[in-house]
């Protein structure tokens, strides 16, 4: 059992509070993913589990222990690093072999696991070579390779994939998916990419400011954000938003602004005012004519990505420029003024003053 739990965890460095009673239950062999802006406070969380980090308040416990005194050594976890922090002067047979060497394990027995791990990581051919012999892409195989021979109960991550280029860290983010199959063991991993989390969580945390902000599976995250800060940070392009006055009558809410006019089902949660509207780039259906929920916007730039464009849009109405992202078949042309539909589930809406997702 290797649950991970933070119950109220805090962290403050003086009055400097950087992480605020986080509560949070990541399930034995669950991959849960930790994504936010920079200094939102990932790797503050990943170090706490790790033991390398003090914890100011609350209880962290991993699989029914509360560990918070409890020494790094103990704690049967082991944390790949974004700069791998390989030892120079070994070889990558002697890093991988290093944390069993100090277990005192039969000398056979390390020589097994370590060509074992090296084989599923297709490192054979350089386990005698130093890490300065190695690309980045190798290093980064070395240093999971060593976090795999300590069988771990957990496995950490931060950003292992942000030093990779984007081809290798497209075909490492599968590996590392695979890894985690193979292994059956439970998964923390951080990133600042949001694709990156939707990708590879089973479920995803968001944090910001030290604040979680919403938890679930990529999806429930994606269909769900829980407000404007996730709606925005979630998905890329990102959403584009629109302050927009609700209406109630008849059981129908009607939602307007300049360009925007959506006809939706009343809900019980729907109350004349102002609203923002949130509507994602690849939900907006310059094909469908259906009339319900539709978007009339100038189109300044297309751009053409081969199998489908992105359309910037100018609307009076809209927080920022906004976008659209259509197959290249029905792009509209720049200059002209383009209609759009959305289907009524995929319309956001949220309170301008809480930034809380309505309903
Ligand atoms: N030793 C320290 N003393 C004081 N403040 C610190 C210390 N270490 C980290 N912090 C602060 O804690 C906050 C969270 O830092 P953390 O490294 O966890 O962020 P992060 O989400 O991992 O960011 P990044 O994506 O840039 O790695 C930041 O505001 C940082 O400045
Ligand atoms: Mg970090």
């Amino acid at each position: 059992m290797a649950k991970v739990i933070f119950e109220k965890v805090e962290k403050r460095y003086g009055d400097n509070v950087v992480i605020r009673e986080l509560s949070l239950a990541v399930e034995d062999k669950e991959f849960l993913v930790l994504v936010g802006p920079s200094g939102c406070g990932k790797s503050t969380a990943l170090r706490m589990i790790a033991g390398l980090e003090e914890i100011t308040g609350g209880h962290l416990r991993i699989g029914e222990l509360v560990v918070n005194d409890l020494h790094p050594k103990a704690r049967d976890i082991a944390m790949v690093f974004q700069n791998y922090a390989l030892y120079p002067h070994m070889t990558v047979y002697e890093n991988m072999a290093f944390a069993l060497k100090l277990r005192k394990l039969p000398v056979a027995e390390i020589d097994t696991k370590v060509r074992e791990a090296a084989r599923s990581l297709e490192i054979e051919h350089l386990l005698e070579r130093k890490p300065k012999a190695l690309s980045g892409g190798q290093r980064q195989r070395v240093a999971i390779g060593r976090a795999i021979v300590r069988e771990p109960k957990v496995f950490l991550m931060d950003e292992p994939l942000s030093n990779l280029d984007a081809k290798l860290r497209v075909s490492m983010r599968a590996e590392i998916k695979k890894l985690h199959q193979r292994l059956a063991t439970t998964f923390v991993y951080v990133t600042h990419d949001q694709t990156e989390a939707m990708t590879l969580g089973d479920r995803i945390a968001v944090m910001r400011g030290g604040d979680l902000q919403q938890h679930g599976s990529p999806l429930e995250v994606y269909d769900r954000p829980a407000n404007l800060f996730v709606a925005t940070f979630i998905g890329s392009p990102q959403m584009n938003l629109f302050d927009a006055i609700l209406d109630v009558s008849g059981g129908r809410a009607r939602v307007t602004a300049s360009g925007l006019a959506l006809d939706l089902p009343a809900e019980p949660h729907h109350r004349p005012g102002k609203v923002v509207v949130g509507l994602r780039p690849e939900h907006l259906d310059p094909a469908e004519t259906a009339e319900g929920c539709t978007l009339e916007a100038d189109v300044d730039v297309v751009e053409t990505l081969g199998s489908e464009s992105y359309v910037h849009l100018r609307a009076a109405s809209a927080r920022g420029p906004a976008l659209a992202r259509v197959p290249v078949e029905v792009t509209p042309a720049p200059g002209g003024r383009a209609r759009f539909s959305v289907r009524p589930s995929r319309v956001h809406l949220f309170d301008p003053a809480s930034e809380k997702r309505l309903g």
